[in-house]
């Protein structure tokens, strides 16, 4: 296996903080002290409402900006959902899908997931697809065959061509937002079992290829343990993407 072949990306989830104007405020922040972080990939995933204001802020810097979710439809009568297109808009890169925030609260299934990936990547975004067992199921010892069904289902009917667009973020839930973070033996491991499932899937080259990051809280003093690891490919921040030297020194971590 060889790290250089992919792309670290190291993302900020916002989940549901920050107002437009907050947003641009730490982007502002942000720009300055990751200028010269030119090793890794650098996005912002903002709420909608933000999208505007803090796309204008990134203009001429180094950090992509990203959503949170997107619908499987261009258009129409889904009240309360943002299409690829309004994404586009504001020259949006990234889109997390499949949260377990989402499946937990808003009833995301494995099946919508996929459908969400398709539109996403069809129309040149790109997404980073989590997934993670809960604890109960890491307790029962079925933390391989859970993240196994969560990529094969969400990769289903994407062409090796489009696995470029796809990043996939181990997300184990018991380690999101609680300061318990799996040991970096543990991510590479299970980061590993997903990289040998794209290689079932494709093939050895595109599997070497994909990025698959690891979340659930990563901060500044665990990021560089992790990220030496040779299949934790990057970084979905939660809590640390909120303070600007913490996710800067993670950032830095991954250089
Ligand atoms: P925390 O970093 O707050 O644990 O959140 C991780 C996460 O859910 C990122 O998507």
């Amino acid at each position: 296996m060889n790290k250089a072949k992919r792309k670290t990306v190291i993302a900020g989830n916002w989940k549901m903080n920050m107002t437009p104007g907050e947003g641009v405020s730490f982007v502002n922040k942000l720009k300055e002290i990751v200028k010269n972080q030119n090793n890794c990939g650098i996005v912002v995933c903002v709420p909608d409402i933000d999208m505007q204001s803090v796309s204008e802020a990134l203009k001429d810097s180094n950090i992509k900006l990203g959503a949170q979710n997107a619908h499987w439809e261009l258009s129409g009568a889904f009240t309360g959902e943002t299409s690829v297109n309004m994404l586009k808009a504001f020259n949006t890169e990234y889109v997390i899908i499949g949260h377990s925030e989402r499946r937990q609260f808003f009833g995301e299934i494995n099946l919508s997931v996929n459908k969400r990936l398709k539109t996403i990547i069809g129309s040149g975004l790109k997404a980073i697809v989590c997934v993670g067992e809960l604890l109960d199921e890491r307790e029962l010892g079925i933390t391989t065959e859970i993240v196994s069904l969560q990529t094969k289902i969400a990769l289903k009917d994407v062409a090796p061509e489009q696995m470029k667009n796809v990043i996939i973020a181990y997300e184990p839930v018991w380690a999101i937002g609680t300061g318990k973070t799996a040991t970096a033996e543990e991510a590479n491991r299970v980061n590993g079992i997903i990289r040998g499932v794209i290689e079932d899937l494709y093939n050895k080259d595109i599997a070497e290829a994909t990025t698959i990051q690891y979340g659930g809280s990563m901060n500044a003093a665990n990021a560089k343990e992790l990220l030496s690891k040779e299949n934790v490919d990057g970084g979905l921040i939660g809590g640390a993407s909120l303070k600007h030297e913490d996710f800067a020194a993670i950032i830095a971590a991954a250089q």
